[in-house]
Formats: C-alpha cells, sequence, structure tokens
C-alpha cells in the first residue's frame, strides 16, 4: 500500500485515527491542516479572516500534492478538502483512500466547546452541520472505502481499518 488517506467532515476524528493507524502500520504520520498552519505561522482561523477561503484551499491543495509525492504514509486531510476534483484525483491515485463518517449530532458533540473551525464557527447549530454533509457527501463517497464512527472510540475506527486492509479490499 502506498499510502493511506483520511477524508472526512471535521468532527470525524481524521487525525486521531490517523496518528493510531500510522502508528500500527509503522507508517509516516502528516495531518495537512498542522502542515498548513506552521507554513503560514498562523492559525487556520487567521488565514480564514485574512486572506480568506480561496487562499487556504490553494495552500491546502499545494501541500497535499507535495505530502502525496511521498509513500507508507498516512495523510489526514481537512473537511473541506475533498471539494476539489484535483484533490480528490489526487488523493486517488496516491494512495487508498478511507472517508470517515459520523452522524450530524455526533459531529456536534465532538465539535461543542471548540472554536478552530472557522466555517462551523457561528452558530455551530445541527442544521448547519446537516446542510454541509449534504452538500458534500458526493465528494465524501469519491473513497475506496467508508467506515462509520459514530459511537466509537479511535482504536474501534482504527480497528476497523486494519481489519479491511488485511483482507485486503
Ligand atoms: C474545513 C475543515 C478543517 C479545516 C478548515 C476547513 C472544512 O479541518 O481544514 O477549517 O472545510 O471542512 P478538520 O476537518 O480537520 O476540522
Amino acid at each position: 500500500m502506498e499510502n493511506i488517506i483520511l477524508t472526512g467532515f471535521m468532527g470525524t476524528g481524521k487525525s486521531s485515527a490517523g496518528k493510531l493507524l500510522a502508528a500500527e502500520l509503522g507508517y509516516g504520520f502528516q495531518d495537512i491542516d498542522t502542515l498548513i498552519v506552521a507554513k503560514e505561522k498562523r492559525s487556520i482561523n487567521v488565514i480564514f479572516a485574512e486572506q480568506g477561503e480561496s487562499y487556504f484551499r490553494g495552500i491546502e491543495t499545494d501541500i497535499l500534492a507535495s505530502v502525496l509525492q511521498g509513500t507508507k504514509l498516512v495523510v489526514s486531510t481537512g473537511g473541506g478538502a475533498v471539494i476539489s476534483e484535483k484533490n480528490r484525483k489526487l488523493m486517488r491515485k496516491s494512495g487508498f483512500v478511507v472517508n470517515l463518517t459520523a452522524s450530524p449530532t455526533a459531529v456536534l458533540d465532538r465539535l461543542t466547546g471548540k472554536n478552530d473551525r472557522p466555517l462551523l464557527r457561528e452558530g455551530k447549530g445541527l442544521e448547519q452541520i446537516r446542510g454541509m454533509l449534504a452538500e458534500r457527501e458526493p465528494y465524501y463517497a469519491d473513497a475506496d472505502i467508508r467506515i462509520d464512527t459514530t459511537g466509537k472510540n479511535v482504536e474501534d475506527v482504527v480497528r476497523e481499518i486494519l481489519l479491511i486492509l488485511e483482507r485486503g479490499v
């Protein structure tokens, strides 16, 4: 397996599952959002506020493309990375794409009290989450496998992914 790429909405646990999965497989781990913050030396909130979403998306694509030149990596992507067709093609050709899903209520529970997602900052409500999930559904569906994380902890999710990988799906 070249790389394993985790996609999914905010709060589906991509970063925590990615870290553990990488450790279990002996792969490297890369988190695209973390790399963006390190490169820009400012938070995602500040990047969105100062330069807007399209600037952020440009950097996201650049960093994704450069990371995906590597192999034996588990890569966690930001929730909106799948919107770009270019990104989706890049991901499908450079690795096995695992989409993590969660119910709107689970997403809301996991994000409550956090203020680091500029797209869900004001009125972080169920309706907004449902709307964004519905809009993005076709892009999240563009994956090799999909795992529902609702009601599961990180260990459960990683075990599920490992079982599927071992079976060679
Ligand atoms: C975004 C998700 C965030 C981050 C940015 C935009 C999105 O990543 O990339 O706030 O559009 O869904 P997480 O999914 O890691 O929260």
